[in-house]
């Protein structure tokens, strides 16, 4: 174990002396993504707009004896940003993995843009297009040259399928994998992104409706339902070494949903 995790009190496993910062941490695949890079030893770093649940996530880890921290911010804010991105940096000695997790995907911004109106839809891009941006730049000189340097960035089935700008925000952010990991390719950071389908998380389960839910799945080529593990499996793999040569891709999540296009 190293003298950075002895002093940070980090759980021993394979990611013992690393440190990756999640945004969206305080729920749903943020959560979990958080909960299990903790499982294997980082330190995580967790950033959500969303004060008292980041906390309380925070808290639950480090009482299953992970090392975490939250840090209440706005992606979008990028003075916030590079404050948090510092500090991690200045506690832990760096940061080697960032995973670009928060995004707007409710009901609420997955209308058509003329029901959402330019406000809505603004901040639909600000969150999931601009966001991505802002903590790239922010995290990246802390992450310059560390052995295993890794950004996912989570995009969406939906940026596969068009026709919601939702879906066009989560094309965005793969196209953005493909600009950052060759403008960060020097710095020897690989950038990926992952692409979920239907997940049957909580919220989806309560409310995405039952028809929606069949409609979906039909569209998988096998009838098998997504669960959280499954992205997280495909986090895990895409930030460890075993992808060492991989950078600049969005690995689907889907079942096969979305596969054709
Ligand atoms: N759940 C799915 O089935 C699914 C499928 C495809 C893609 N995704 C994508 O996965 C990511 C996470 O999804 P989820 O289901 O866990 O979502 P969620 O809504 O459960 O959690 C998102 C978290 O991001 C935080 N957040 C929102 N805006 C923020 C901002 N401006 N700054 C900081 N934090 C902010 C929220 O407070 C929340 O804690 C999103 O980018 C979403 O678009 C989810």
């Amino acid at each position: 174990m190293t003298q950075r995790n002895r002093r940070h009190g980090a759980a021993p496993g394979p990611r013992a002396g690393t440190t990756a910062v999640v945004t969206g941490g305080a729920r749903g695949f943020g959560k979990a993504f958080g909960t299990a890079l903790a499982g294997e030893g980082a330190a995580v770093v967790l950033i959500d707009i969303d004060a008292a649940a980041v906390e309380q996530t925070a808290t639950d880890i480090r009482h299953s004896g992970g090392s975490a921290t939250g840090f209440a911010g706005d992606v979008t804010d990028e003075a916030a940003m590079n404050a948090i991105m510092g500090r991690a940096a200045a506690v832990h000695g760096g940061i080697d993995i960032l995973i670009n997790n928060a995004g707007l995907h409710s009901d609420e911004y997955s209308k058509p843009i003329r029901e959402m109106g330019p406000a809505k839809t603004r901040r639909l891009f600000e969150v999931n297009v601009v966001g991505v941006i802002a903590c790239t730049l922010a995290a990246q000189p802390h992450m310059v040259h560390r052995a295993g340097a890794s950004i996912v960035n989570i995009a969406s089935a939906a940026a596969h399928l068009g026709g919601t700008a939702y879906g066009t925000s989560k094309l965005a952010v793969a196209g953005l994998t493909i600009t950052f990991a060759r403008e960060l390719g020097a710095d020897g950071i690989r950038v990926n992104a992952i692409s979920p389908g239907m997940i049957f998380t909580d919220t989806i389960r309560a409310e995405l409706p039952d028809a929606v839910q069949q409609r979906v799945k039909a569209m998988q080529f096998i009838d098998t339902d997504g669960a959280e593990a499954d992205v997280v499996e495909a986090m895990l793999y895409l930030t460890s070494d075993r992808a060492r040569f991989i950078t600049g891709e969005t690995l689907r999540v889907t079942g096969g949903m979305a596969s054709g296009t």
